[in-house]
């Protein structure tokens, strides 16, 4: 794995800063971009979102020039597409691919739409990918107290020679290089991406989570108990993990949690579990979730809404409400 750093060779802060940008929506990543790449010292810098979105307030509020998605790109050098992923293609062929000027750059923070040739860029341009490991919030809280976040970095085209010293300058201007960038491809942050999303952060997590707490208040626990033993907890675990990986939770838990919890992952992530896993990676790079994502996006996003919905409604939602207010008295104290 190769990873570079502020401060080394192939890292120059100054490039980014002599280029005009456009960043392409306005959300989790966009304003974190935005907000840390003109604290980095990048000078020209509009935002591009759509009439009448709720995010223009927020953009102008925070000092930028904030204009249509088509006007937006045809100055810039360097175009950042940072809107949902499933609706992209749509976004590149409508408003971008006719305007963007000769030899821009487009770049990407996940690899989907190019991996996926959901977007098939035009052949001038140089395309690059530079995906921070984390949400936007995060990414800009980092930034804000001098650390970083790192980032996959990786080029689909090069047609100017300079889209790697390019991505490695824009990932350093986003405070990603005080923590690594690290070298990579569309096809591996994508696949990667989308594995450990649905196997473990918002699948397999939440899943095992919700399923413990179903099981805990059916067998007559309160629920407010559940809630704090299922869920609340596990944030101290994973500041453990991520700190120290497995070793300092094992030495940081209990013999009891320890013992208990090694008998439990056997039964739990059995055989049947792994195939399983290794059957949503075939779907992932098969391209078959990524066609039932499309798929759903033609359709309004009806299953995405349901879903949502039936999370909402899940019965840890109103303990869970009632335990966050308690923690927060209780923290305020
Ligand atoms: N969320 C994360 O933490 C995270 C982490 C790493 C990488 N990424 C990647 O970052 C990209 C952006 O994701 P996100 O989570 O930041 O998205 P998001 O929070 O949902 O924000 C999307 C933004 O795009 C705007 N938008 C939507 N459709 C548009 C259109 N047709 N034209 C112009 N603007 C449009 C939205 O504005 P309105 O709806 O108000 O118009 C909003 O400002 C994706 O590729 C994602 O995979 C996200």
């Amino acid at each position: 794995m190769q990873v570079f750093k502020d401060g080394e060779k192939d890292v120059d802060p100054s490039l980014i800063c002599r280029r005009s940008l456009a960043i392409i929506g306005y959300g989790n990543q966009g304003r974190a971009h935005a907000l840390n790449l003109r604290d980095s010292g990048v000078g020209k810098i509009t935002i591009g979102a759509r009439p009448g979105s709720a995010n223009i307030g927020r953009a102008e509020t925070d000092g930028f020039q904030v204009l249509n998605p088509a006007a937006a790109c045809a100055t810039a050098d360097l175009v950042m597409i940072l809107t949902p992923d499933e609706t992209q293609g749509k976004l590149y062929e409508e408003e971008l691919a006719g305007n963007l000027k000769p030899g821009a750059t487009i770049g990407f923070a996940h690899g989907l739409a190019v991996h996926f040739s959901i977007i098939v860029p035009r052949q001038d341009l140089d395309v690059i990918l530079v995906a921070p490991k984390g949400p936007g919030a995060t990414l800009r809280d980092l930034y804000q107290k001098g650390m970083g976040m790192p980032a996959l970095f990786g080029i689909a085209q090069d047609v100017s020679g300079s889209a790697r010293a390019l991505a490695l300058s824009y990932g350093s201007a986003l405070g990603c290089g005080r923590a690594g960038l690290i070298e990579s491809s569309f096809g591996e942050e994508c696949e990667t991406d989308l594995f450990s999303e649905q196997v473990v952060l918002c699948g397999g997590l939440p899943g095992l989570i919700k399923a413990a707490f179903e099981i805990l208040v059916e067998a007559g626990y309160s629920p407010q108990v559940a809630y704090i033993e299922c869920l609340h907890e596990v944030k101290q675990i994973a500041d453990l993990l991520w700190e120290g990986g497995l070793k300092l939770m094992d030495e940081s838990i209990s013999n009891t949690a320890e013992f208990g919890g090694y008998l439990a992952a056997d039964r739990i992530v059995n055989d049947q579990v792994r195939e399983q896993m290794r059957a949503i990676l075939e779907d992932i790079k098969s391209g078959r979730f990524v066609a039932a994502l499309m798929s759903d996006t033609k359709a309004g996003g009806k299953e995405l809404r349901r879903r949502r919905q039936t999370d909402a409604a899940h019965p840890l939602e109103e303990p869970g409400r009632e335990v966050r207010a308690l923690m927060e008295r209780f923290e305020k104290k």
